[in-house]
């Protein structure tokens, strides 16, 4: 498919936007940091949980200098709870390369933009046409599901032709000087009229231009290649408590320095073979006995389902109070008091929550 131009669908769509665009905390901001704060947050999050999360940021953290000063501990805690944490580390690192390599301002070419760690195609994309002006498109999800409908786009928005055709699109549509409205014009559009189920063609200022529409496929667009089905696992963990004087203590240990969750707080856990909780409770129990000599017995305390983006995981967490003083490298006895302080996934902070 040849990427095709339609003539009046960026001045029907600019129209549009004047009079619909949403009230958001980074839009029209003055620092360009905030937008990249803004963007690097909704690579993978929707606008509703973001607003929160954004404005608390730039309060802790208002500046790339700010940011690049903090501790990784410190960042991952702000972060707690967006999910997605390597966005977090990378975001940090890049920080500190802008602050040492540009003076804390960022780039103006697409090609360093995308050499900061945490910066692809689409966030260079945002960036350079909402900061700079720049006349370059930026597709993420939604605004491939927009094109998609627009030129009724068979092939897969996931597979590498229809990855090429989009962007070709996008490019081509793109009105000159204008990019900045214009993306965020489509961002828009798909989060409030050009949405997943259901369109809702009938308010939709480019429904003349949709080509899905004029041949009913609009529930049949974006196609996608099904992923296989995620794997399950089962682990469980254990919450190992101490008392000291009037304070209780819990066992905690650092995820390593790479992979999920990296660097973050945990209760320490393992894999264990079947579904079973009694013998996810047996294995646990043996290990905590056995490494920590628990005086007392091992209590069921609460089972955690959560869904990553590659694997669903069910954790059963199970209490055992201890004496001993013995640990290892990666372990750390930490006040209940200060647990908010040790940034954790939500599968942990759910337990910890129980406590
Ligand atoms: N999603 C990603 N970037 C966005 C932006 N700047 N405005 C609205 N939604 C977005």
């Amino acid at each position: 498919m040849p990427a095709v131009k339609k003539p009046r669908l960026a001045s029907r769509l600019l129209m549009w936007y004047r009079k619909h665009q949403r009230t958001l905390p980074w839009r029209g901001h003055r620092s360009e940091y905030a937008v990249w704060v803004s963007e690097i947050m909704l690579q993978q999050t929707r606008v509703e949980t973001v607003i929160p999360y954004f404005k608390k940021w730039m309060k802790q953290f208002p500046t790339a200098r700010a940011l690049a000063k903090a501790s990784e501990r410190e960042v991952l805690n702000a972060w707690e709870g967006l999910g997605y944490y390597s966005r977090a580390r990378n975001f940090h690192k890049a920080a500190q390369i802008v602050v040492e390599k540009y003076d804390g301002k960022l780039p103006r070419e697409m090609d360093e933009l995308q050499k900061l760690p945490g910066i692809g195609r689409y966030t260079a994309g945002a960036l350079a046409s909402i900061l700079f002006g720049m006349d370059e498109p930026a597709l993420d999800g939604n605004l491939k599901r927009v094109y998609a409908r627009l030129f009724d786009v068979k092939l897969p928005v996931n597979s590498a032709k229809g990855e090429k055709i989009l962007w070709e699109l996008a490019r081509a549509n793109l009105p000159k000087g204008k990019a900045a409205d214009f993306n965020q014009a489509l961002m828009d559009l798909g989060a409030l009229v050009c949405v997943p189920k259901n369109p809702r063609c009938e308010i939709c200022p480019l429904a003349g231009d949709c080509l899905a529409r004029k041949r009913g496929t609009q529930n049949l667009r974006p196609v996608k290649i099904v992923k296989k089905v995620m794997p399950h696992h089962v682990h469980a963990a254990a919450v190992v408590v101490k008392r000291i004087g009037n304070s209780l203590y819990v066992l905690l240990a650092k995820r390593p320095s790479r992979g999920l969750l990296a660097g973050m707080w945990e209760f320490p856990n393992a894999r264990v073979a079947g579904e079973a909780a009694g013998e996810a409770a047996s294995a646990v129990g043996a290990a905590y006995r056995l490494t920590l000599r628990a005086k007392r017995g091992v209590h069921p305390l609460t089972t955690v389902e959560h869904a990553y983006s590659h694997f669903r995981v069910t954790v059963y967490a199970f209490r055992c109070e201890v004496s001993s003083k013995e640990m290892n490298g990666n372990l750390k006895w930490v006040s209940l008091k200060k647990l908010d302080e040790y940034p954790m996934g939500k599968v942990d902070r759910q337990i910890a929550n129980k406590l």
